[in-house]
């Protein structure tokens, strides 16, 4: 094959997920914000099965964000025992599955059984191949790339890089996600149109997809319309149409 062009695969490799509108989805049935937040856990775990049996690589769930903590503090402490009480009830299974567990996000913040619940997943599921799911929890986009200049200017610091050194390939070796390909697709359910500090530098050519279903709502049949939405775009990467053949 010519070597201009570029294969795009009707399955993406890695999908990232926003898992918005839990709040709206209790209030709209007179109950608190919380409420929404115990039924979108079990929408979570519906999506991870789903995506798995998909074919998908990488799922990356938005679960807290670096902002998340400006939120009343009895939803902040609901949010985190529930995170704590997911992770203890399905690690197991999601081991059983084949399903590697991996948290991405500042982790010190959370409390040191949290920390512990999350470092015994990460553990017990790190060989797993079948799909690796990612847990964006304390993350931030802005954070994540900071981060990475950090311990870049700590290389330069020591003596062993120099600044012309870096690129692209650097900086990516030091995000989050290093050695995961980019997202395929992006996710949000909710409505919202915005990416609100999630992936900021792996997105650059991630297709989107919006949904007004709110997290809650999102059924299997809606997650399967997010799959033939991305199986119809041309992704072009800078090229033109000609230049791109789609494989199945
Ligand atoms: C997403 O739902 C869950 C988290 C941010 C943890 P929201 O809690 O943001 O729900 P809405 O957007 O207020 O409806
Ligand atoms: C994004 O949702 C974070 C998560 C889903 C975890 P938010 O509800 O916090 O986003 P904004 O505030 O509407 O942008
Ligand atoms: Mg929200």
């Amino acid at each position: 094959m010519d070597s201009s062009v570029t294969e795009v695969k009707a399955t993406p490799q890695h999908v990232c997920i926003i898992m918005d509108g839990n709040g709206r989805w209790a209030k709209k049935r007179f109950m608190p914000r919380t409420f929404g937040h115990r039924k979108g856990v079990s929408i979570t775990r519906n999506s991870i099965e789903f995506f798995a049996r998909a074919g998908v690589r990488y799922l990356t769930l938005f679960a807290f964000s670096s902002e998340n903590w400006n939120r009343p503090k009895e939803e902040v402490s609901t949010l985190m025992e529930l995170f704590f009480r997911s992770l203890k009830d399905n690690s197991a299974e999601l081991h059983s599955q084949n399903i590697r567990i991996r948290f991405i996000g500042e982790r010190a913040a959370f409390s040191q059984t949290l920390q512990k619940q999350i470092a015994e997943a990460e553990a017990l599921t790190f060989n797993n191949k079948a799909m690796t799911l990612n847990i964006a929890a304390n993350y931030g986009g802005q954070w994540d790339i900071l981060n990475a200049i950090k311990k870049i200017g700590a290389r330069i610091e020591r003596g062993e890089i120099s600044s012309d050194s870096i690129g692209q390939r650097m900086l990516e070796s030091e995000l989050s996600l290093a050695e995961t390909p980019d997202p395929d697709l992006f996710i949000r359910t909710g409505g919202e149109h915005r990416v609100s500090n999630f992936l900021l530098w792996q997105l650059a050519y991630t297709e989107f997809y919006f949904t007004d279903v709110l997290w809650p709502d999102f059924s299997t049949e809606e997650m399967q319309k997010s799959l033939n939405d991305y199986a119809k775009r041309q992704r072009r990467y800078g090229k033109t149409s000609d230049q791109v053949v789609e494989v199945k």
